[in-house]
């Protein structure tokens, strides 16, 4: 036997009681002939105590180094007077231990476990010892909960969790996708799905009408910290629902998470937002609300403006925005450059701004301003000693998301400076709507769907999607927490013949190519499709917010580097020639 007891389980309750513990020794301490160490399982810490009266065994204990994994038995006594410690429920006793076997030694680990190591590399390659951190047990058990909540909940809905192919076709919509060579079918591939979002439907039409799946998901995507080559999805799909059962039944899921995950009570319904609102006045449509700085329309102020830069772009259709960064006339100039490269990298031509310092506005653009404008500016933008105001001007979208990258990262400095400060256990939940059905991809002049083509329109929008597509509303819905998209979906399109013209007609997929790609959707729908609608939840987003962390790294087990790598297993890697010629391929490197 191992163990009579786990270490979560132990307090006053076993003094003068004998256990068997097994697990790590967290540190060793002599102290006077006595020596202490720290014994540690996964849930738990216990103090045990080798005293020198046993020579043989104290003799053993003198060589316990960290990270040995041990069994001992002993007696449980009370820790003295003094010695307490108070923040763990074994915190006032302690093992004295009568028997030790040494289970197994540990090699020193590449890095001391009671901290983050710096460098994420080394952590991603030993991520075994990694995991062994407390705050990352934390995580693992979060996730979880989470998980588990999730999954209860669903049930208690009436929905069935069905599993879905990973083996799947390769679909032109989205991300890049992952290929797989078929040995089987020379020359043919299959594609790791971006999400189940055509098996979903198609258990629509199969009658399933309630469908969930805690399921994994592939995109061969740029990475950053929010985005992981495969990372999961709370995905579901119901039929004969509206856009409002979906809200009510993904607030009663977060509910049921956060209570479980933090014994939190989050108010819910939660606010809705359209997407043009979001874009106004946030320049984002996942805007971060936990603090103000928001964009305000000067449009009507510089309309007649001798400043020639606004001037032009207002008589070109364009806008003026600008935030008031709050108390950030202190910025420094490379933070000022910053910014402008910011801006920008996003498309705009520069970034205006004003400093309000000593009184005066300084400014290389403020002496092309009438007094007029100047008095408009200081009542909109309610400008004092000390502020930061930032312009953006252009096309509509293009000036609010430039500005919102901009406002963005002025949140980031202002934090940094304690100017704004962020509960951080505030979270702020809404919903952003009413997104346009397509948006116009100016690099291939063609219409795409903002969010997948299985989107329906509003109805009452259906007649204007030849003749005015941009202005068709999609039935979309994206859930967004504190400035993170943390889920998205739609009610589709179940008539065959609105899907067909959607591929054919708006979105120019030639005929031939939407009928490998998609016929079988088509021809599904054609069996009597119920009107259906569905989202999907980022698993890995939703525990990195629960867990208080910005990357989803620190939620997955063994996530990938920031180039797609397992740097534990070093995989992608070079494969066997033979299992090459088995799969008929020839790898042609880049010169
Ligand atoms: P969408 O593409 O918006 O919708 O994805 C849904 C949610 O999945 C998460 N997510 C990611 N998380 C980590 N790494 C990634 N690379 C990554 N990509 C996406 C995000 C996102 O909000 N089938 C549709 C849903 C539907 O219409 O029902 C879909 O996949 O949190
Ligand atoms: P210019 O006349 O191009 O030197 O621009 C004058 C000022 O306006 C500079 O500070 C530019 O950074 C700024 N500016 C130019 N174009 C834009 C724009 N589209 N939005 C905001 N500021 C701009």
């Amino acid at each position: 036997m191992f163990r009579t007891n786990q270490l979560c389980e132990l307090n006053n309750g076993f003094i003068g009681q004998t256990v068997t513990l097994s697990g790590w020794v967290d540190v060793r301490r002599d102290l006077g002939g006595v020596i202490f160490a720290d014994l540690r399982d996964r849930d738990g810490l216990v103090q045990i105590i080798f005293n020198p009266q046993d020579q043989e065994m104290f003799s053993v204990a003198e060589h316990l180094r960290t990270e040995d994994v041990i069994k001992v038995t002993g007696l449980i006594q009370k820790r003295p007077a003094g010695t307490e410690n108070l923040k763990m429920a074994s915190g006032e006793i302690e093992l004295v231990v009568s028997q030790l076997e040494i289970l197994n030694k540990s090699e020193t680990p590449p890095f001391p476990l009671d901290r983050e190591p710096a460098n994420e590399d080394l952590r991603l390659t030993y991520r075994y010892l990694d995991l062994r951190r407390r705050p990352m047990l934390d995580n693992l058990k979060t996730r979880h909960k989470a998980v588990l909540a999730t999954r209860n909940y669903f049930n208690d809905q009436g929905f069935l969790e069905v599993e879905t192919p990973i083996l799947f076709k390769s679909t032109p919509e989205g991300a890049r996708e992952y290929l797989v060579p078929s040995r089987a079918n020379p020359g043919k591939f299959y594609a790791l799905p971006q999400s189940p979002q055509q098996f979903k439907q198609l258990l629509m039409v199969s009658g399933v009408e309630k469908y969930f799946q805690i399921a994994r998901c592939f995109r061969d995507e740029d990475l950053r910290a929010d985005r992981q080559p495969e990372f999961t999805q709370i995905d579901l799909e119901m039929s004969f629902i509206t856009r409002e059962d979906i809200y009510a039944l993904i607030e009663g899921l977060l509910k049921q998470v956060w209570k479980a995950t933090k014994g939190m009570d989050i108010p819910t319904p939660f606010p809705r937002i359209s997407f043009r609102e979001a874009i106004d006045t946030y320049g984002i449509d996942k805007p971060d609300r936990r603090f103000d700085l928001k964009l305000n329309d000067l449009t009507e102020v510089f309309r007649q403006s001798q400043f020639k830069v606004f001037a032009s772009v207002i008589q070109d259709g364009g806008v003026i925005k600008a935030i008031n960064a709050k108390a950030f006339a202190v910025i420094t100039t490379g933070q000022l450059d910053e910014l402008t490269n910011l801006a920008k990298a996003a498309g705009a031509k520069g970034l205006a701004f004003i400093k309000i310092e000593n009184g005066e506005w300084k400014s290389p653009i403020v002496k092309f301003f009438s007094d007029a404008e100047k008095k408009a500016l200081q009542e909109k933008l309610n400008i004092e000693e000390g502020d930061l105001i930032l312009f953006s001007a252009g096309q509509w979208l293009d000036a609010c998301e430039v500005l919102g990258k901009i406002r963005l990262r002025c949140g980031e400095y202002l934090q940094g400076l304690g100017k704004i400060v962020i509960d951080p256990e505030q979270y702020d939940f809404h919903w952003v709507i009413d997104f346009p059905l397509l948006t116009f991809d100016k690099e291939t002049q063609r219409y795409i769907s903002s969010h997948h083509p299985f989107t329906s329109p509003l109805v009452e929008d259906i007649p204007l999607l030849e003749s005015e597509p941009l202005k068709v509303r999609g039935q979309h819905y994206d859930i967004v927490l504190n400035g993170v998209e943390l889920g998205g979906g739609s009610i589709r399109i179940h008539q065959p013949d609105i899907q067909k013209k959607l591929f054919e007609d708006i979105l120019k997929i030639p005929k031939d190519v939407a009928e490998s790609r998609f016929g079988y959707m088509i021809r599904a729908f054609r069996y009597g499709a119920p009107p259906h609608g569905g989202i999907a939840l980022g698993l890995d987003r939703l525990v990195a917010i629960l867990c208080g962390t910005t990357s989803i790294r620190d939620v997955i087990a063994f996530p990938k580097n920031q180039r797609g790598q397992d740097l534990m297993s070093q995989s992608p890697a070079d494969v066997e020639p033979r299992q090459l010629r088995d799969l008929h391929i020839d790898v042609k490197l880049p010169l």
